[in-house]
């Protein structure tokens, strides 16, 4: 079902910086989406992975990495493939806020106190959301601690998702730092929980999932 599809994954965290050596970010490494795009170069998608700062290499020939350091970058790449992409998957740990202010030189300490004032940044899969049209097919992530599938139905509704990847930060071995994932996925209509796997089981519980849902909604 792969095979010949054009296919955009975010990766990894973003960094919005404060001054040319700080910034704000999150510890997201990657490895969930960068085990998706392998899994999805390997069945023979074109993948375009947009990658936040990682210490991951991808050397798949199917995969072409595009890396960015921000938000903004990361949306500004994404809306470059987005329109050509059959399948959309959001697994970065995108920055919510990002400061308002990027000092050109280095931050000096002065006062006890230290206020930093951030505004929201772009939310990628919801603006991306807006202009899907109906044979695409979006896929985003969801990292929740509590009120986990109301918070993942909320999601799916609000950034226009076929399909979300629930991981709670309740279940041992779950989330950022792991080699291992356990998920649950929320679609419009079924929810679906899976074991604790590696992370690259996991991509192909996900891709078995994508397929499933997919050819019913081709076939509507
Ligand atoms: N996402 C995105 N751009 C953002 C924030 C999130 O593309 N600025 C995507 C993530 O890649 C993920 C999904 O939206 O697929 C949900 O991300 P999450 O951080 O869980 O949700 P938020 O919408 O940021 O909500 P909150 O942090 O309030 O839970």
């Amino acid at each position: 079902m792969f095979s010949g599809k054009k296919v955009l994954i975010t990766a990894g965290p973003t960094y919005e910086p404060l001054d040319p050596v700080r910034f704000i970010g999150n510890h997201s490494t990657g490895k969930m989406g960068y085990a998706l795009a392998r899994t999805l170069a390997e069945q023979g998608a074109e993948v375009f992975l947009v990658s936040g700062p990682t210490a991951l290499k991808m050397e798949h020939p199917n995969v072409q990495v595009t890396p960015v350091m921000t938000a903004d970058e990361m949306y500004a790449a994404c809306q470059q493939i987005a329109l050509e992409a059959d399948l959309w998957i959001f697994a970065a740990a995108v920055a919510d806020y990002k400061p308002s202010q990027t000092a050109t030189s280095k931050i000096k300490k002065s006062d006890a106190t230290f206020t930093i004032e951030l505004v929201k940044n772009v939310d990628i899969a919801a603006a991306l959301g807006q202009q899907k049209r109906t044979d695409q097919f979006a896929v985003g992530f969801a990292l929740e601690t509590d009120q986990e599938l109301e918070n993942a139905r909320t999601k799916l509704l609000k950034k226009n998702l076929n399909m979300v990847v629930l991981n709670s930060l309740r279940d041992p071995g779950a989330g950022f730092k792991h080699d291992t994932n356990k998920i649950t996925i929320v679609k419009p209509t079924t929810v679906e929980e899976f074991a604790l796997k590696t992370k690259d089981e996991v991509a192909l519980d996900i891709l078995e999932s994508i397929k499933a849902e997919w050819a019913c909604l081709q076939r509507k």
